[in-house]
């Protein structure tokens, strides 16, 4: 089983309880996820290959590490993901992005897709899937399947807040997957929200509610 990593730095720890607070603004709000996007990237990306080529500093010549293969891809469960997204493509500038329309139908809790584009040769990539919240985990395992459909097989989830139950049925569904969170919180509500959460991630960033 792939393992869950809960980001403990101070500062998302201090940023994540801002945003939590129901009187933090939606300006705030945004601002916050794209920061914390660049602390919890730096986490996600931690075990990426190393290679080295030659350069000439002014110096002298030197063997200077570089990434190693094809450019990331991010993939963002829309429309909360695009909070992290933005905060991602500042710290990886070239990643190649992969859109995932998905909305939780608010009876069933279950995923409904509408939309899906990605880039063709995501087997080559490390691909990381990203949404703010895994709760159920249905919108997190639909993705996962369509990215693994599309040929995806290096496959990391990052997401801000994670319940027990989505972590447990994300696993069961995709045991080669490691999920990344800032944050484990106590359990699912009766509608499937998180608790105690922060709400509805795409309301509270965009203001819809
Ligand atoms: C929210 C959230 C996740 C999903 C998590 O999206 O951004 O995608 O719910 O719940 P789950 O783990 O139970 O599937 P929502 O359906 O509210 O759509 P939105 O991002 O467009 O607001
Ligand atoms: N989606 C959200 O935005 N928030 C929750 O708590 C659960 C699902």
């Amino acid at each position: 089983m792939a393992e869950v990593t809960v980001v403990t730095h101070p500062l998302v720890q201090h940023k994540l309880s801002i945003m939590r607070d129901k009187e933090t603004s939606t300006a705030s709000f945004r601002r916050l996820l794209r920061e914390i996007s660049l602390l919890l990237c730096y986490e996600v990306t931690r075990d990426l290959e190393l290679t080295h080529k030659t350069i000439e500093t002014p110096m002298e010549q030197m063997e200077a590490p570089t990434l190693k293969g094809k450019k990331l891809v991010f993939a963002s469960i829309l429309r909360a993901g695009n909070g992290l997204l933005e905060g991602m493509l500042d710290l990886v500038p070239s990643a190649r992005v992969a859109h995932v329309g998905l909305y939780r139908d608010h009876e069933t809790l279950e995923a409904v897709e509408y939309y899906y584009k990605a880039p063709a040769d995501l087997g080559d990539r490390v691909v990381v899937a990203v949404d703010p919240m895994l709760a159920t985990a249905n919108s997190a395992s639909l993705a996962v399947d369509k990215l693994k459909r599309s040929g995806a097989k290096n496959l990391r989830f990052l997401c801000l807040l994670a319940a027990p139950e989505g972590i447990k049925a994300f696993q069961e569904a995709h045991p080669d997957v490691p999920i990344f969170t800032a944050a484990l919180d106590s359990h699912l509500n009766e509608n499937g929200y998180i608790v105690p959460g922060l709400g509805d991630a795409g309301d509270r960033m965009y203001g819809t509610k």
